[in-house]
């Protein structure tokens, strides 16, 4: 896939995700009409009828007995529908793909405390995504009480979901995991302190983003 412009966002709870994704996708579409291309918003478990229906199932905590390999193999499966009817056709067609959430969850998540062995979770990922990997992900990092507080408020009186109500050692794991994929994999990997301002964070991003696909220099940038 040439010229592959594929995004993910990735994080514990309450990191801003969506937020991100939608100012992103917002700038991006608002650029130059030379520079302007197809900009496709995706999330993970779902973008897709069966997906979703998937993550349904999941979210409810209806696939717990299944146990984290279970729950990981549903992962996986909702992401091969994913790929195969969303992310690859928008890649192909040469869009920006913003996805919230990817495989990387699933490694954080699924692995986290006793979870399923890493090794098997990396096979697992090559099964599902085949050649396919993001071309840029960004990490939002922040203190798991903060994130946890946040999704708190945002979801008002309404029960947590199957993994915000996991206990705060599981949040704090999943915290040093998803770092532990940016050290491991430096070149794709961004961490972003999303403890700042929404607008700093978006700033962030976007010069990486800037840098990363649109060839810029920071000294081009300073005229733009
Ligand atoms: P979501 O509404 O996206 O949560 P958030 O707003 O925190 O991003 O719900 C997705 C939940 O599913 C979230 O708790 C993370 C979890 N998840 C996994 O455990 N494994 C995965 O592979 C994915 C994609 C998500």
């Amino acid at each position: 896939m040439h010229h592959a412009r594929f995004i993910t966002f990735e994080g514990g709870e309450g990191a801003g995700k969506t937020t991100q994704i939608r100012l992103l996708a917002e700038r991006l579409r608002q650029m130059a009409p030379d520079a302007r291309r197809e900009v496709v918003v995706t999330r993970e478990p779902g973008g897709t009828p069966l997906a979703e229906k998937l993550r349904a199932v999941i979210l409810s905590g209806g696939a717990r007995q299944l146990g984290p390999l279970g729950e990981a193999l549903l992962f996986s499966a909702a992401r091969i529908d994913h790929i195969d009817r969303i992310i690859g056709p928008a890649l192909r067609r040469g869009a920006f793909v913003l996805c919230d959430r990817f495989a990387d969850s699933t490694l954080a998540y699924q692995g986290a405390k006793g979870g399923v062995d890493a090794g098997l979770l990396k096979a697992m990922e090559k099964v599902a995504l085949g050649a396919l990997a993001p071309d840029l992900t960004f990490i939002l990092d922040l203190p798991p009480e903060m994130g946890l507080e946040r999704a708190r408020r945002r979801r008002g009186a309404d029960e947590a979901d199957r993994f915000e109500g996991e206990d705060l050692s599981f949040h704090a794991q999943l915290r040093e995991r998803f770092l532990a994929i940016a050290e491991a994999e430096p070149q794709r990997c961004r961490v972003i302190a999303a403890a700042m301002p929404p607008e700093k964070v978006a700033a962030q991003i976007w010069r990486a983003v800037d840098e990363k696909f649109l060839g810029r220099s920071a000294e081009a940038r300073q005229w733009a």
